[in-house]
């Protein structure tokens, strides 16, 4: 008899920031959600969240994807699992350089038991969070999937070039595993109900956190590394691509996943194709919220890359997808996320 039940995904990392997202748009596509995540850096309560937007609550397990034994009970308790999106991994690029073993563990043993399982219970397909630190500096802007692999300026950007590397060589050797790595450039902002967003854990690492709880009044400026970089004006420039858009390309990966015959890897860039400098965001985030976010120029952050932005036609397409929300739209979600955070945290 034909199944008509929904396609089941497991999403580990799915109380994440990108993840929680991610499990949004799956479950508003009328997938089945399955999440694991240890809450290592993310808190249960963004179920609540996910719930109030979609009317439904995915099914959570609290468990350690480097834990075999236990993700091995996982596919066996929820059968019929079609495909896995993996984000469970530590992101810090920072912190990798201090505790590099802490990413190895966490980024490459997670992922190899994920790899191991999934043939012994019949998951067709993985869908692998990788990042666009895996071409460095580019020779070549926009960066296309075909640029060169540069050597990893941390722990943590060797740990996604790991994990393609591991993926490519699975999949070659096992005909019945299936794989698409996306790698994402800078994933900024809030879904637009302002009930899920990035959880402000600790003293913020990347710019639009911080550039929005200093408008909040939490910081007191925000220091700029760098303004003497070879670009217009002096600041570093990325390719911040809304986090919405971006778990919408994730959606029709698992479709893609699911319904093709895929021999090899397949890898797509997740930007928008326009790149915006420090300075810029600064200024547009000011300009939309109406926002103050003072700043002071300081000497450069150790590691980063002066310029990258997408070419993401490839995943256009493939994927059919394309990054649709502005920039604008997207610091404006971030700032009401922050809003949101800040009166909870009132009501408390
Ligand atoms: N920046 C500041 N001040 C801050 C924070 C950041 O000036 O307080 C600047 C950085 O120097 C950089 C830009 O803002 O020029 C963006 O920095 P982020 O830390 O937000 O993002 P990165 O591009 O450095 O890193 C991000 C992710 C990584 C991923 C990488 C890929 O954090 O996980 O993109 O390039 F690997």
């Amino acid at each position: 008899m034909l199944d008509l039940s929904p396609d089941k995904i497991l999403v580990t990392g799915g109380a994440g920031y990108i993840g929680s997202h991610t499990v949004v748009a799956l479950m508003e596509a009328g997938f089945d959600v399955y999440v694991v995540d240890n809450l290592s850096n993310s808190n249960i309560e963004v179920l609540n969240g996910i719930e109030q937007i979609t009317g439904k609550r995915p099914l959570f397990e609290n468990i350690d994807c480097t834990d075999y034994v236990a993700m091995d009970k996982f596919f066996t308790k929820h059968e019929g699992i079609k495909a896995v999106i993996h984000f469970a991994a530590s992101k810090a690029v920072g912190e990798s350089v201090t505790v590099p073993l802490k990413y190895y563990r966490n980024n490459v043993v997670g992922l190899v038991n994920l790899l191991e399982l999934m043939p012994i219970h019949k998951v067709q397909g993985l869908v692998f969070s990788s990042s666009c630190t895996v071409y460095g500096q580019p020779d070549i802007l926009p960066v296309d999937e075909t640029a060169p692999i540069k050597k990893a300026l941390s722990p943590y950007g060797n740990t996604k070039q790991i994990c393609e590397n591991i993926i490519f060589d699975t999949v070659h050797a096992n005909n019945a595993l299936k794989s698409i790595i996306l790698r994402y450039f800078n994933p900024i902002g809030a879904h637009p109900s302002a009930l899920i967003g990035e959880l402000p854990n600790g003293v913020p690492n990347n710019l639009v956190p911080f550039v929005v709880q200093t408008a909040a009044g939490v910081y007191k400026k925000i220091r700029i590394f760098g303004d003497d970089y070879n670009t217009p004006d002096g600041t570093c420039i990325r390719d911040y691509i809304n986090v919405m858009d971006l778990a919408e390309a994730h959606v029709s990966a698992v479709k893609r996943l699911i319904d093709k015959d895929l021999t090899m890897p397949e890898v797509f860039n997740l930007g928008t194709g326009k790149g915006l400098s420090v300075m810029e965001l600064i200024k547009t985030f000011e300009a939309v919220t109406g926002m103050r976010v003072p700043y002071e120029i300081v000497g450069r952050r150790e590691g980063d890359i002066e310029q990258v932005w997408a070419n993401p036609t490839l995943a256009q397409k493939v994927l059919k997808w394309k990054a649709k929300t502005s920039v604008e739209d997207t610091l404006a979600s971030a700032w009401r996320w922050q809003q949101h955070c800040m009166e909870a945290k009132n009501d408390k």
